[in-house]
């Protein structure tokens, strides 16, 4: 919910969240032809510095905290206006998209079943601990997601494994994702691990590509994911399956007292 909406009549900057993470988006209507200085409300660069100096006031208002704001799509000038009005780039999230179908695999995997609920999140929770919004994930978190209009337990794929004493154990998902909105419809692999004590067997590659065939069989012909640049493992694992950088969004921060 917005906290603050900061408005020149414009240009419009919405503050939500809470002093843990504000959030800031901008919204600059009508702008200025690039570089046009003769545009009476400044350059596109200095509104947007301006709002984001409004928004950091507000923050100040409300007690300070750490403000957050994402640029999606980064290109060699987009760090400019953040930083001038105090901003640092602190995480950089990597979209990256290659065609169906995929390479085949054996490795057997089924729908997710409301019973899963605990083991899902224990193996999720271990896989993403180091993960700054997928590693906390609660009972509550996953029933909103299960409750949007997207989700399909079809397409949220479990890999179980069954140990010596007969138990079986959740070691892996491939949850993905169909955007039916978007024109052509895209697949994603919206969310993907194997338990720790499980890396390094091959299962994240097979898991990827259950996940891209199941989209393929849905008919979808583009796949796409979104991964931390630092996410060496994932990175490594999608460069070899096929997957190529399409943009990269960017998030800045600045800690406000
Ligand atoms: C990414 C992840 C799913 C990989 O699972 P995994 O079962 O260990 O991976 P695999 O054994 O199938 O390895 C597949 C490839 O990934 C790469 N890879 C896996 N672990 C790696 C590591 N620690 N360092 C570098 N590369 C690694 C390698 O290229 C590997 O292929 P290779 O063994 O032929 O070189 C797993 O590390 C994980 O669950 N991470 C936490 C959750 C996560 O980051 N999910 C992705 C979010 S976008």
């Amino acid at each position: 919910m917005d906290r603050w909406t900061v408005t020149d009549g414009t240009d419009t900057a919405s503050l939500s969240g809470d002093p843990e993470r504000w959030l800031v988006e901008l919204n600059i209507s009508e702008p200025a032809a690039p570089g046009d200085p003769s545009d009476e409300r400044g350059t596109n660069d200095d509104r947007g510095r301006r709002l984001l100096e409004a928004a950091t006031q507000a923050v100040v208002i409300e007690g300070g905290g750490r403000l957050e704001y994402w640029i999606e799509r980064v290109d060699e000038r987009s760090d400019e206006v953040p930083t001038r009005a105090g901003f640092v780039p602190y995480r950089d999230l990597l979209r990256l998209r290659r065609q169906l179908p995929a390479l085949p695999t054996d490795l057997v995997v089924r729908a997710f079943r409301p019973e899963d609920a605990e083991a899902f999140i224990e193996c999720n929770n271990k896989a993403f601990d180091w993960h700054p919004e997928q590693g906390d994930m609660t009972p509550e978190d996953l029933a909103a997601k299960q409750a949007e209009s997207w989700y399909d337990p079809e397409g949220f794929l479990i890999l179980e494994e069954t140990d010596d004493d007969g138990n079986e154990s959740i070691i892996g998902f491939c949850w993905t994702k169909v955007h039916t909105d978007e024109k052509p419809a895209l697949g994603e692999i919206y969310a993907i691990a194997v338990d720790p004590e499980h890396h390094g067997r091959g299962l994240g590659r097979e898991l990827s590509l259950a996940g891209l065939a199941y989209l393929a069989s849905q008919g979808l012909r583009q796949a796409i994911l979104y991964v931390e640049s630092d996410n060496k493992p994932a990175r490594k694992m999608y460069g070899a399956l096929g997957f190529d950088r399409e943009f990269t969004s960017r998030a800045y921060q600045r800690i406000v007292r």
